[in-house]
């Protein structure tokens, strides 16, 4: 975790050097155990892949199951911070976000990943055109993820396109017991002068 001073100024990553070559980014945030990181990468072996997680067991396990693919890296970290503070701006293709932890209880709420803030550090991060891909089994996060795209001027909301994305490891687990799952892909545009 990066403990952030007032005075401390932290200098953002080196892309280029961590994969050692330049690529398109693609960012897993809340990778957990890196499954979805990891089959998406080797379906792109020409695209750089990074994941972002908190938990230092689940970091484990992501880099155990990277260490063959060239084109992965795991960083821990906690998602908020590596998309304001680490990840260059204008640098990633695409962000994933699936299956954040969903806080669902009213007074948790506001524990949520997904905020006007997270949307202001995405929209910088992104390449002009560059997608934020969601998913979630909560229906009012989803609602509540619609509402504040909605309002955000550097993002629209458009249609998935024809991509066949692995599942994830929590996508599994909803979809065995049943759940709905509610996405959503936004799509960074230019501010409207
Ligand atoms: C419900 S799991 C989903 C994991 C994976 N995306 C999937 O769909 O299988 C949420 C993951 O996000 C991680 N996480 C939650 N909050 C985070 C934060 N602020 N920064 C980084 N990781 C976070 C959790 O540790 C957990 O691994």
């Amino acid at each position: 975790m990066i403990e952030l001073a007032p005075e401390l100024s932290i200098e953002r990553l080196d892309v280029g050097e961590l994969f050692g070559r330049n690529a398109p980014l693609h960012v897993d945030l809340g990778c957990g155990d890196g499954s979805f990181l990891c089959e998406l990468a080797k379906q792109f072996p020409e695209k750089n892949f990074l994941g972002i997680e908190r938990l230092s067991k689940r970091v484990e396990k992501a880099r155990r199951k990277a260490e063959k693919i060239e084109n992965v890296r795991v960083l821990r970290a906690d998602t908020s911070d590596a998309v304001r503070y680490l990840v260059p701006e204008n640098s990633v293709e695409t962000f994933y976000l699936l299956f954040p932890d969903p806080w669902p209880k009213r007074r948790h709420q506001r524990r949520r990943i997904f905020t006007r803030d997270f949307l202001d550090s995405g929209a910088a991060a992104l390449e002009h055109d560059g997608l934020l891909r969601v998913a979630t089994d909560q229906l009012d996060y989803s609602q509540q993820m619609k509402r504040l795209s909605r309002a955000h001027p550097q993002f629209e909301i458009v249609d998935p396109g024809d991509v066949a994305l692995p599942s994830t490891k929590f996508e599994r687990k909803f979809q065995e017991q049943g759940a709905s799952i509610h996405r959503l892909t936004l799509r960074k545009v230019s501010p409207v002068k």
